[in-house]
């Protein structure tokens, strides 16, 4: 099995991956660390543990970062995932406690607890992953990869013609991330944009599994409102489920080597700038450490994992 730490920032597609984890036999959730992004790190936190609960599960729930290394407060994604970051339900408040170690002191203690065992599937800023860094300058050494929903390639953004959401609301904790020593494996808007799913997809989901695919088909009305603006057909897409779906079978994706930059001026914050190895441009920043960048995915066998994996 793999132990993982998922870092969250839940959200609609962030609830959808915490369950599509929860529901893998391989996976073994050690924690939910929650940082600010599609809502306040207050609001992430509970999130979270709600999600734990429908789960009927007793997972660690931590709160993390609630602003950026640099810059103000987010503005965070309301107009996407909802007041409440679940599409406006009303579900009700968690009744347990959120853990009292913050999100950084929880993956570092993991971390030295299974050396070399964890991998962090990170889906929300990477804040926390940047902190963690400061406090365990060794955490590399420790933890197996790192997993990360963010970035754009090869794709233009989808908060700034350049910049994804995720790198955008803390690029200097994301250029702390991709320079550290571990095994970076990024799954971006190149993929996660490729594959839009329609209603019905959701619908499935909850017809295998009422409870937690149910709560997806619920909330992701919200979501698909958003994404299927001026469009005659209503689709949405799941981008945190793709780095998971990547630990149980990585040959649904084609991975591409490279070195990779963050931006963090005015005009380019966010950027991912990936020099892929034997390109013309891979001789600049050879000092930066290799990451693997998802350039293809296997839809249909991706779509069929995550039906399979809810129908349990
Ligand atoms: C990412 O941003 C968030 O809104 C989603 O949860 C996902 O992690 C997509 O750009
Ligand atoms: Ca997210």
């Amino acid at each position: 099995t793999h132990k993982i730490i998922l870092d969250t920032d839940p959200g609609i597609d962030d609830a959808m991956a915490i369950f599509f984890a929860f529901q893998a036999p391989e996976i073994e959730v050690l924690g939910l660390t929650t940082v600010f992004g599609n809502v306040p790190a207050t609001m992430a936190a509970k999130n979270g543990l709600s999600l734990v609960e429908l789960a009927g599960l007793d997972v660690p729930v931590t709160q993390g970062a609630g602003m950026p290394h640099v810059g103000p407060e987010s503005t965070y994604a309301h107009f996407v995932h909802g007041d409440d970051g679940f599409g406006n339900i009303n579900h009700p408040a968690p009744k347990g406690k959120i853990d009292p170690r913050s999100s950084a002191e929880f993956i570092v203690e993991m971390a030295r607890k299974h050396p070399g065992e964890i991998t962090i599937v990170a889906v929300g800023p990477l804040t926390n992953l940047a902190l963690a860094l400061r406090l365990e300058p060794q955490l590399p050494s420790l933890i197996k990869a790192v997993n990360i929903m963010g970035g754009a390639a090869f794709v233009p953004g989808n908060v700034t013609p350049v910049a994804e959401a995720n790198i955008w609301n803390d690029a200097f904790a994301a250029e702390i991330v991709f320079s550290a020593k571990w095994r970076v494996n990024m799954f971006g808007l190149d993929v996660t944009y490729d594959l839009p799913f329609p209603p019905n997809f959701v619908d499935i989901l909850a017809e295998k599994n009422p409870t937690l695919g149910g709560f997806v088909a619920k909330s992701a009305q919200f979501y698909m409102d958003f994404y299927s603006q001026g469009l005659d057909e209503r689709r949405c897409f799941f981008h945190d489920a793709f780095p998971l779906a990547y630990l149980l079978d990585d040959s649904l994706f084609e991975m591409t080597e490279g070195q990779m930059r963050i931006g963090t001026d005015p005009l380019h914050i966010g950027q991912t700038s990936f020099a892929p190895i034997g390109s013309t441009m891979s001789e600049h920043w050879t000092s930066m450490p290799k990451v693997y960048v998802a350039t293809k995915v296997d839809h249909p066998r991706l779509t069929q994992l995550f039906i399979d994996t809810y129908d349990k």
